[in-house]
């Protein structure tokens, strides 16, 4: 684990500090136990700009384990119903589909098992049919993680409004209390309307985990790190592959891709990480088109070329790009 803990990208890098004996070791295999969880590590995910998110959990992990130690029931202190807001494409998703492996770590699951809902499946279609449905669910998520994505929808019409107001009523059952992790995901506005609809919420999912836009610095490490994977990806069997405007950039095309890029986080329906990707595929597209000799090259006027962008912005938003990369 120490050498996991040693590989970690810099941006995940700790130092831990302290006298012989006080744990610095059991500390680091923690936090390096985190980022397997989270797929930092064992699958060579490519995230940027988590860190809020890791230390938080990182926190949890310590607290239980030293609770653990001192013969105290860490349950009532560690949240077990979380509120995840932000922007598109920002983790929000990715990082649920991955707290059961992190709870279950914990010791606080009987399974690693996260099952991914919406509103159809809490909402019912006649009157009396939502409860129901409802506490079905969630005697089905018993032990695992329930994640309720795109949590705007329950915030529309009265049968959704029930399906709300069940579990708020249900999280304090004893039947439920601490036994199951539920996870509400959705953009800010779309979290705070179902606050302001369910004053009981708040009180019952006090922990919240907010994911920030991608930065446009951190936009361009993000591109520049999944052309790399490509780059990686692709080994010995080309004869080359030219990422250098990218790896090693000169100041003036940093500067440039700075003020493209914070241009194009302006734009509406920009979704951070998951157009990163888009663009990183488009343009890997076109190198690969170019391909002479086994041999890609990725230069500066292809990163920002108005092609890439344009098939981005026409296979995305189905608009004209306000801005070209
Ligand atoms: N900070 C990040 N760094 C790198 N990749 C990321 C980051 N955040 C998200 N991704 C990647 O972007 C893609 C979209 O992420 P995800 O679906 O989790 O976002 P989301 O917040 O749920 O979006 P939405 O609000 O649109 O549902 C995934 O492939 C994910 O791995
Ligand atoms: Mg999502």
């Amino acid at each position: 684990m120490s050498s996991l803990v040693a590989i970690i990208e810099f941006t995940l890098n700790r130092v831990f500090l302290g006298s012989p004996g006080t744990g610095k070791t059991t500390v680091a295999k923690l936090y390096g136990q985190i980022l397997v969880d989270l797929g930092y590590l064992s699958n060579g995910e490519d995230t940027i700009g988590c860190e809020a998110i890791i230390n938080k959990l990182e926190d949890y992990r310590l607290t239980v384990k030293h609770l653990r130690e001192l013969e105290i029931d860490p349950r009532q202190h560690v949240p077990f119903n979380f509120l995840f807001r932000g922007p598109p494409g920002t983790g929000k998703t990715s990082t649920a589909r991955k707290m059961g492996q992190v709870y279950y770590d914990l010791g606080l699951l009987s399974s690693a098992e996260v099952i991914e809902s919406s509103a159809t499946d809490l909402v019912g279609q006649y009157i009396g049919h939502t409860g129901p449905k409802t506490q079905e669910l969630l005697e089905k998520s018993l032990g695992k993680v329930l994640l309720i994505d795109e949590a705007y929808r329950l915030a529309e019409g009265q049968f959704a409004k029930e399906a709300m107001d069940e579990i708020v009523d249900c999280i304090t059952k004893p039947n439920f209390f601490q036994k199951l992790i539920i996870i509400l995901a959705g953009y800010d506005q779309d979290i705070n309307r179902l606050i302001n609809i369910n004053p009981g919420l708040t009180s019952r999912f006090p922990e919240e985990l907010e994911f920030a836009s991608i930065t446009p610095d951190d936009c361009i490490k993000l591109l520049t790190k999944l052309l790399q994977k490509q780059k990686s990806d692709f080994g010995l069997k080309i004869n080359g592959f030219d990422l250098d405007a990218l790896e090693s950039p000169r100041p003036e095309f940093t500067k440039k891709l700075r003020s493209r890029f914070t241009r194009l986080t302006q734009t509406a329906n920009w979704a951070n990480a998951r157009d990163i990707q888009t663009i990183s595929k488009s343009i890997f597209g076109v190198a690969i088109k170019s391909m002479r000799d086994k041999k890609i090259a990725i230069c500066e006027d292809l990163v920002i070329s108005s092609r890439s962008a344009a098939r981005y912005a026409s296979a995305n938003h189905n608009i004209q790009p306000a801005c070209s990369l």
